[in-house]
């Protein structure tokens, strides 16, 4: 009996790529970029399972690409705005599963190392010390802000928004949070976490840390009216993705001191970064690391390869998004 075709449009570490081997017949990129639109489409031709990333548009014409046997769509990320599952779901037949849970705390660790980066202005530092500009320790220079005692407003408390306010309280903050819907009421105990108004949120936060998903409704969440919104010496953290903020909007307001500062891992067009924001000394910016870590890549990878394996057995892939059936 012929193996089933399990395409892997790009390389994932290698725990994956063998428990994949060990149930079909692999086929991996040989690009260490993102494939083409039209190697995509060849390359997912006759496809049983498409192992895929951030940076893969998965859509009806991708569908079409891959042929009617296609059975499951494993994203290897949390997110999935690069996914049209109404596309996948229209079809009846293929599961398309993502990657909660195992990226939390890596995630965290960055959105909680921007908010430090932000207040204490450790980016500026730190190209004081690399330009080998001369400088003196003295009683004023360099101030930051102090987080203890002051607010952080997690707009989405999942997962990520959770394990980030969990560090910045044990940092000594106080946590509010907005969102479509109140957490449960252990989580809110356990994080002494406060449901307000986005609205309340936006105008009473240090710093406001975002941590909902992109879609339709969230695009450009964070434009220039919310920004004005903002207290002047608030802080904005973004490591959801990029399109959740109008960047050039926020560059504007960095530029007029409507804000204090930003801090930045994901980009409205990665892997471009506006400019304006490469100006700015209140800007951190990083390369969207928030999962980069070999221990979460690796279980990025394996918990997708189980999704894809699952599926392929007939079995119940362990985190669906698109069901069948
Ligand atoms: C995700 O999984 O959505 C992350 O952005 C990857 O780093």
């Amino acid at each position: 009996m012929s193996q089933p075709r399990i395409v892997v449009t790009r390389r994932i570490p290698q725990p994956a790529l063998d428990l994949l081997a060990a149930h079909g017949d692999v086929w991996l990129s040989p690009h260490d970029r993102p494939l083409t639109r039209e190697e995509l489409f060849d390359a997912v031709t006759g496809a049983d399972a498409i192992v895929c990333l951030l940076h893969d548009r998965i859509d009806d014409e991708v569908l079409d690409a891959a042929g009617p046997q296609l059975k499951v769509i494993a994203n290897v990320a949390v997110g999935y705005n690069n996914v049209d599952t109404d596309a996948i779901a229209r079809r009846g037949s293929v599961w398309f599963t993502n990657t909660p849970a195992v990226l939390t705390d890596a995630t965290a660790d960055i959105a909680m190392a921007l908010i430090l980066m932000t207040t204490r202005r450790l980016g500026e530092g730190e190209r004081v010390i690399r330009s080998e500009t001369p400088w003196v320790w003295s009683m004023f220079y360099m101030l930051g802000t102090g987080i203890q005692g002051k607010t952080l407003g997690i707009v989405g408390l999942g997962l990520i928004g959770q394990a980030t306010a969990r560090r910045a309280k044990a940092f000594g903050m106080e946590i509010i949070y907005s969102g479509r819907r109140q957490a449960d009421p252990a989580i809110e105990q356990e994080l002494g976490a406060r449901y307000v108004s986005f609205d309340e949120l936006l105008e009473t936060a240090d710093v406001v840390s975002l941590h909902c998903p992109l879609n339709a409704e969230t695009q450009h969440l964070i434009d220039a009216d919310r920004l004005r919104q903002m207290r002047s010496d608030a802080f904005l953290i973004n490591t959801t993705r990029g399109p959740v903020v109008d960047e050039q909007a926020l560059v504007d307001a960095l530029r007029a001191g409507e804000i204090a500062g930003a801090g930045l891992d994901v980009f409205e067009e990665e892997p471009k970064v506006n400019p304006g924001l490469l100006e700015l000394e209140n800007a951190v910016l990083i390369p969207h690391l928030g999962s980069a870590t070999v221990e979460t890549r690796t279980a990025m990878g394996v918990l997708a390869a189980q999704n894809a394996v699952a599926v392929l057995g007939g079995e119940e892939p362990p985190t669906p998004v698109v069901r069948v059936g």
